[in-house]
């Protein structure tokens, strides 16, 4: 695949999508969302990718929000078109049903920030930034935003980072949940990478369906959550993988997971 505003690399079953427009703080313009989209429909689809790590070229920023000089030009109706498209490709990594980390190697700002909410988990090197600066433009968050920061991280912090517009540094960002765990930046990918690593050893549809409990069932009152996670329960009890992974537990020995 051939693309101009971003990288796709996939290496022992991990794509890394790098999101690369450096001179522009890696931006999301048009054409970046459109090829992000693309990504995340072969990620999705291709089943040498077992998860995907994304984060931004350079050491200044993940990704900066939206393009300010093509919001400039927003009118009610594209607005509105422009969000929606936003929130449809997000929902693509949200809902790709394999681990997906956001690793925040420095500016994570705006549709950034987004980006890395609809992200199953979130590292960020000790130096990153974060923020939802759209009140300062005259604008809200427009891409679940509004919505994902509330889920993570509860609706005090949601007022507090949405209504101020600040920045925030990565050790906040830890204490407040919306980062999962951070590193100093010369260690921020060897971590990251040793967290994949640690999910890719479990049970792969096991790990699949936990997804899509925490996923689904956030959206969902606690019963009918509950009963979607005995359902996938049941349906985790019918797989290899539960065989393999009690024999071995009984056995004194580490499992072979085949994601059967
Ligand atoms: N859109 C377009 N260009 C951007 C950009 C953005 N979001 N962020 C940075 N750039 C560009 C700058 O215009 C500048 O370009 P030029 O060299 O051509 O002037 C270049 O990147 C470098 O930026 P700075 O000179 O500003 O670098 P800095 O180190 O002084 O500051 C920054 C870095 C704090 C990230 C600052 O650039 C900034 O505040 N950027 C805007 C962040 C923002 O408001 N994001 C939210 C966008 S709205 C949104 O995302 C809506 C939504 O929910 C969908």
């Amino acid at each position: 695949m051939n693309f101009e505003n971003i990288k796709l690399d996939v290496a022992d079953g991990v794509a890394r999508l790098t999101i690369d427009r450096p001179k522009a703080m890696n931006a999301l313009n048009s054409k970046t969302l459109d090829e992000i989209e693309e990504a995340f429909n072969y990620c999705r689809e291709n089943e040498s990718v077992r998860a995907l790590v994304i984060s931004g070229a350079g050491d200044k920023a993940f990704v900066a929000g939206a393009d300010i000089k093509e919001l400039a030009q927003m009118t009610p109706l594209s607005a509105k078109d422009l969000a929606y498209r936003g929130q449809q490709v997000y929902a693509l990594v949200e809902h790709m049903g394999k681990p997906t980390v956001a690793m925040i190697n420095g500016f994570a700002l705006g549709g950034g920030l987004e980006l890395a909410l609809a992200c199953n988990l979130r590292t960020a090197s000790t130096s990153a930034k974060m923020g939802l600066p759209e009140v300062s433009l005259g604008i809200i968050p427009g891409y679940g935003g509004t919505q994902r920061l509330s889920r993570v991280a509860g609706p005090a912090v949601a007022r507090e980072w949405i209504l101020t517009g600040d920045m925030f540094g990565a050790e906040e960002a830890h204490r407040v949940g919306v980062v999962n765990r951070i590193f100093p930046p010369e260690e921020l990918e060897a971590g990251t990478m040793k967290l994949v690593g640690s999910i890719l050893s479990r049970g792969p549809i096991a790990v699949r369906f936990a997804i899509e409990a925490i996923s689904r069932g956030s959206n969902m009152p606690q019963r009918e959550g509950e009963i979607l996670e005995s359902d996938l329960f049941g349906l985790a009890a019918s797989t290899e993988d539960m065989r393999e992974g009690m024999s071995a537990f009984l056995e004194k020995r580490k499992p072979h997971f085949q994601g059967k």
